[in-house]
């Protein structure tokens, strides 16, 4: 647990089921006040809420689709009205689906960019304007991906947006920096959410993600809350631009284990 997290006002995206939810969860723990947003999963993110409060946390639940600009404002709004301030921005919210490069639709295209590139631009943007108006030196935590390095056939759109918003990332911590605004990322691996429910429920092809894997598990959500609290709080406070990645070593260029190569 971090101390100076108690009290701090955060906005979690896509925090319904997850990640985000996960990451929900956690900052209550750590007694923060947490705006779950969701797009369409009323109930779960009601439930996300619920949690929150019986852990004696402070919630709320708003709906917004975080790529549309307006709902974006308004998310950021819901935070200041309800709870007073903005002091952590995780961007969490994103979708992927899987498609050959060359059968790619622009549309298809476009749905996976506005949500997870130009949803994500539009959070940062609006919580750093939020957080320069008001004198706080807020931080801004981003979902990206082992994908924003590793690059990904069939999902040209995703690893897009996530190579996007490394280096929005980077970015931004350069320009804000002064400003006493943190701006990282984190980079998950494969983690048991629902976004990967379909493929993991099939134990070869789990069997095949987990051989990607150095330390041949998949990941958990809690893990991944884990590395957002820290990133939030004051123990991180001298890191600005990174990606942190949160793997089991995916990244590592596992095929070179053992000497190999
Ligand atoms: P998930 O599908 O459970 O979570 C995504 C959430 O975003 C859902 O609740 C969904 O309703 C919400 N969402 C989608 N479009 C939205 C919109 N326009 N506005 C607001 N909310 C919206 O899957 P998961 O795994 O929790 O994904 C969360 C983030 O983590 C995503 O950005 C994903 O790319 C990233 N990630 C996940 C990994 C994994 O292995 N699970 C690995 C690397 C990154």
């Amino acid at each position: 647990m971090y101390k100076d997290l108690e009290g701090k006002v955060a906005i979690v995206t896509g925090a319904a089921t997850g990640l985000g939810k996960s990451i929900a969860i956690r900052f209550g723990q750590e007694k923060m006040k947490v705006v779950v947003n969701y797009r369409s999963k009323s109930e779960d993110a009601q439930k996300v809420v619920e949690e929150i409060k019986q852990n004696g946390g402070e919630a709320i639940a708003v709906q917004a689709d975080v790529s549309k600009e307006e709902d974006v404002k308004r998310l950021i709004e819901s935070a200041h009205t309800t709870f007073g301030s903005l002091d952590v921005m995780m961007n969490n919210a994103g979708v992927q689906k899987e498609i050959p490069s060359h059968e790619m639709s622009l549309e298809e295209w476009n749905k996976v960019i506005s949500v997870n590139l130009s949803g994500t631009f539009m959070g940062c943007r609006e919580a750093i304007n939020y957080m320069l108006e008001h004198n706080i030196k807020g931080t801004v935590i981003n979902m990206s991906s082992v994908h924003d390095i590793i690059p990904w056939p069939h999902f040209v759109h995703y690893a897009s947006s996530k190579g996007g918003i490394k280096m929005m990332t980077e970015t931004l911590a350069l320009e804000y920096a002064p400003r006493g605004i943190r701006v990282n990322s984190i980079g998950p691996g494969a983690i048991n959410t629902p976004i990967n429910a379909e493929k993991f429920s099939d134990p070869s092809t789990k069997a095949d993600v987990e051989k990607l894997i150095p330390m041949a598990k998949i990941g958990e959500p809690e893990e991944i809350a884990s590395v957002a609290a820290w990133l939030a709080s004051n123990e991180a406070r001298y890191v600005t631009g990174i990606t942190l990645y949160a793997d089991g070593g995916m990244t590592l260029y596992p095929s070179f284990q053992a000497g190999k190569g």
